[in-house]
C-alpha cells in the first residue's frame, strides 16, 4: 500500500522518543534484547544469533518506503539509550497497523501502552485514516494489555492465524486488537 505522506520522523512521550532506526543501533537491539529467547517468544521472528542478523534486520528496515511503513527505536527522552522498537505502516488508505518490542529489563513500567497510545493517537488525527489495529497469540497476556491499556478494544478471535516459529511449526490462534474513530 502506497500512496500517503510519509510516516512520521518520529514521536515524543512522557518517557520515550521514538526516533527512526539507524545502523548504529544495531549493538544495542542485538546486546538488549534481538537475542533474547524469552522477548522473541511470541513474535513471528526467531532470536538473532550475531550482529550480522540484527544488521540484516536493519537494512530491510531502512528499506521500507516512508509511505508505507517506518521502524522507530523507543529511545529514553533522558539517556537516549535504546529500550525497544515500533513499527508503524499503513494497511491501506483507511486504516493502520503496528507492532512493538521492548526489553525485557524494562518490562512492567508502562512504557509501550504510553508510545502505542502515543501512535494511534496520531494515527487517528490523520484524515481518512478511521482504524489501527494489531493482532496478538491468544497467550500473549502482556501484549494484550497492551493495546487495552491504550484504548484499542478485542474484536475477536482469529484461528490458526500467525506462525510463532519460537512456539510452534503451525499458525496459532491470536486476538485482533483496533481502536476507531
Ligand atoms: C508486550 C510488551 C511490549 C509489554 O510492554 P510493557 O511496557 O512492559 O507493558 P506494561 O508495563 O503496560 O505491562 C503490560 C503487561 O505486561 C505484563 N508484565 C508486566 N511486567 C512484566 C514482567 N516483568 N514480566 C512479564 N510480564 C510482565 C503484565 O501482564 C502487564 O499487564 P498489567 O499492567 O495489567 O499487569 C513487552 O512485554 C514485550 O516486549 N514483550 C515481548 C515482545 C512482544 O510480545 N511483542 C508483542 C507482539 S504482539
Amino acid at each position: 500500500m502506497s500512496g500517503g505522506a510519509a510516516l512520521p520522523d518520529g514521536f515524543e512521550t512522557a518517557r520515550l522518543a521514538l526516533r527512526l532506526i539507524a545502523e548504529a543501533d544495531a549493538g544495542p537491539i542485538f546486546e538488549g534484547y534481538a537475542r533474547d529467547a524469552e522477548v522473541a517468544r511470541f513474535l513471528v521472528w526467531r532470536p538473532h544469533r550475531s550482529r550480522a542478523d540484527t544488521d540484516a534486520y536493519i537494512a530491510r528496515c531502512l528499506a521500507k518506503r516512508p509511505d508505507e511503513a517506518r521502524t522507530y527505536v523507543l529511545a529514553g527522552r533522558e539517556d537516549g539509550a535504546v529500550r525497544g522498537a515500533f513499527d508503524l505502516r499503513r494497511d491501506d488508505a483507511n486504516r493502520m497497523g503496528f507492532g512493538y518490542v521492548l526489553a525485557r529489563r524494562w518490562w512492567g513500567r508502562g512504557l509501550m501502552p504510553e508510545a502505542l497510545a502515543a501512535v494511534a493517537d496520531w494515527a487517528l488525527a490523520q484524515p481518512g485514516v478511521f482504524r489501527i489495529s494489531a493482532l496478538c497469540d491468544v497467550e500473549n497476556r502482556a501484549s494484550a494489555r497492551v493495546m487495552e491499556k491504550a484504548g484499542l478494544a478485542r474484536e475477536g478471535l482469529l484461528r490458526r492465524r500467525i506462525l510463532c516459529p519460537n512456539l510452534a511449526d503451525e499458525p496459532r490462534d491470536c486476538f485482533l486488537y483496533a481502536r476507531v474513530r
